[in-house]
């Protein structure tokens, strides 16, 4: 017997492609440093993620399995649908990482070339898409990062935000469906720090998958719909949706992402900060 005609038909549920599922994952350094220790985790393509934490939590411990530079030391994880080790182990790591790119918090890691316009060429020349073609995402590249007068430049002559903006650059110059991005906006100046979120906007709007670690609260709703908080007992304390989280104060504080003094004696506010260093002296 078939539904009666005119019934409502019951929608189809939203396919969802995973991108990373993680299952108890751990991570322990080689000195025996546990840097994760149970992650349990699915993210799915086109989401936008921030992931918080205290220093030490395990924000680019996470970013680098995800980035299949490093391999889980327990539990199961799959990216992209490959069995991650795999992925770190070198195989099949060349078209992994035309879909996955991670922009590292310290942009000296990034950086290895003569110059900026070098770095920036590599991932494409390492592709071997055709000369204009590689030209043409350069370009693109030092545009969205404001810094086409750097490409001459030695990265090692940089300033901390002009290499930060060249490590950025490096990455976007892939295109990767995949962007995990450690720290971003950490040492931007104000300006070029909304250059990137609306850039970061944009790249979500146009499907990609976003995992940005920050320690910048109010860029979250920005550039996330989702956030997920590591605990300092390096596993998932919360997940929920930017408005959840940043409205729990109590959760806030627990993982030391906000503290009271700072926050509830409104830091912002450099009149009361002047009243609060006149009553410590
Ligand atoms: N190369 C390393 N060797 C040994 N231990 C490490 C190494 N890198 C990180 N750790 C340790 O692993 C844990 C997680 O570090 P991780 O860098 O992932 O934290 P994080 O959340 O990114 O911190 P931050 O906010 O300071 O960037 C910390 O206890 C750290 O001391
Ligand atoms: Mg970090």
């Amino acid at each position: 017997m078939g539904d009666p005609i005119g019934a409502p038909v019951e929608p189809a549920p939203p396919v969802r492609d995973a991108v990373f599922e993680l299952h108890g994952v751990r991570y322990a350094y080689a000195n025996r440093q546990t840097a994760l220790d149970g992650i349990d985790l699915r993210i799915d393509r086109g989401e936008r993620v921030a992931l918080l934490g205290a220093n030490g939590s395990g924000k680019s411990t996470l970013l680098k399995l995800l980035d299949g530079i490093v391999a889980p030391t327990g539990g199961t994880m799959r990216a992209l649908g490959r069995d991650i080790a795999a992925v770190a182990d070198g195989q099949d790591s060349f078209r992994f990482h035309r879909e996955v790119g991670l922009v590292f918090q310290d942009p000296d890691i990034q950086l290895f070339s003569a110059t900026v316009l070098d770095d920036v060429a590599f991932g494409p020349l390492q592709l071997g898409l055709p000369q204009d073609e590689v030209r043409a995402r350069c370009d693109e590249a030092l545009r969205q990062m404001e810094i086409a007068h750097l490409a001459s430049r030695a990265p090692f002559e940089l300033s901390g935000g002009e290499k930060k903006r060249a490590a950025i650059a490096s990455v976007l110059s892939l295109h990767p469906d995949v962007l995990l991005l450690d720290e971003p906006t950490a040492s931007l100046d104000p300006r070029t720090k909304w250059v990137l979120v609306n850039l970061i906007r944009r790249l979500g709007e146009g499907g990609k998958t976003l995992v940005t670690a920050t320690h910048e609260l109010d860029i979250v709703p920005l550039i996330a719909d989702r956030v997920v908080v590591l605990g300092e007992n390096r596993r998932v304390l919360a997940d929920g949706t930017p408005a959840e989280i940043l409205g729990d104060h109590d959760l806030l504080i627990r993982a030391n992402l906000i503290h009271p003094h700072l926050h509830e004696q409104g830091a912002t506010d450099l009149s009361r900060l002047h009243d609060l260093r006149r009553h410590e002296v």
